[in-house]
């Protein structure tokens, strides 16, 4: 069988997977990650899930060209209406926006469900998923950042993981933002990510400056961006 290799943002998203546990791998188009994951060994089985019929039509002939139709069902599907007859207990949301991905994971009970654990890649609104997380009852467990450096274009990806456990996090506006254990590891990608968060509320200031109003809270916000990022220098 042919190996697939992942590019380094859904290569970190794998890195939470957890031995041997079946998965669900929704908004999946290729399902590339699904193929690694049982290619590799890592997950005996799971279901690569999209609600477009290009995507799903793609995932189904990737599965079958791998030779993998046997452990993974390939399902077309909103979100993970549906998918609790596969009883995923580690459940991939990559590559959407954060809100979406906040949509999907509140509309469902079975991200709630014991051992469910979420694995999230917002590409925009990290900071609204995780409010959603936090004030919905999800602990955030674990993250990591991302870059490919192949694109070159200095971009920073956030992976989130989660699990239910009822119980509201208080969280602060830069760890929002950034994220509590990104912010507690530090590093070169934390930099890159919190100096693009801070130039986007200054951009904002500026504008709203030009119009003659009042920007105190954006500029402030993009000095405590920084702030948390250079303690840890
Ligand atoms: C940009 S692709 C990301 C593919 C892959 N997860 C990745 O990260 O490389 C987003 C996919 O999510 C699918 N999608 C969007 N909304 C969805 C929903 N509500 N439920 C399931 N899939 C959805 C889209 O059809 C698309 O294939």
């Amino acid at each position: 069988m042919k190996k697939i290799q992942l590019d380094s943002r859904l290569a970190a998203a794998a890195s939470f997977a957890r031995r041997g546990k079946a998965f669900a791998d929704v908004g999946t188009d290729h399902a590339s990650l699904p193929i690694y994951l049982v290619g590799e060994g890592i997950a005996p089985r799971g279901v690569a899930s999209d609600i477009n019929e290009g995507p799903i039509t793609r995932a189904r002939i990737n599965i079958s060209g791998a030779g993998l139709g046997e452990k993974i069902a390939a399902v077309r599907t909103d979100g993970l209406s549906g998918l609790e007859e596969y009883a995923p207990e580690d459940v991939y949301v990559l590559g959407m926006g954060g809100e979406l991905i906040w949509r999907i994971v509140s509309a469902s009970e079975l991200a709630k469900r014991e051992g469910v654990r979420l694995i999230m890649q917002p590409m925009t609104r990290a900071a609204e998923l995780r409010r959603g997380l936090t004030e919905g009852g999800f602990s955030i467990i674990d993250e990591s950042l991302a870059e490919d450096e192949r694109l070159g274009d200095g971009r920073i990806y956030q992976i989130i993981a989660a699990e239910y456990t009822g119980v509201r996090e208080e969280y602060g506006e830069v760890e929002l933002i950034l994220g509590r254990h990104n912010i507690a590891r530090g590093g070169e990608k934390l930099k890159k990510l919190a100096d693009f968060a801070a130039e986007v509320l200054l951009t904002r200031a500026r504008g709203l400056e030009s119009a003659s109003r009042d920007a105190t809270p954006e500029r402030k916000l993009a000095a405590d961006i920084l702030a948390a990022v250079k303690e840890k220098k």
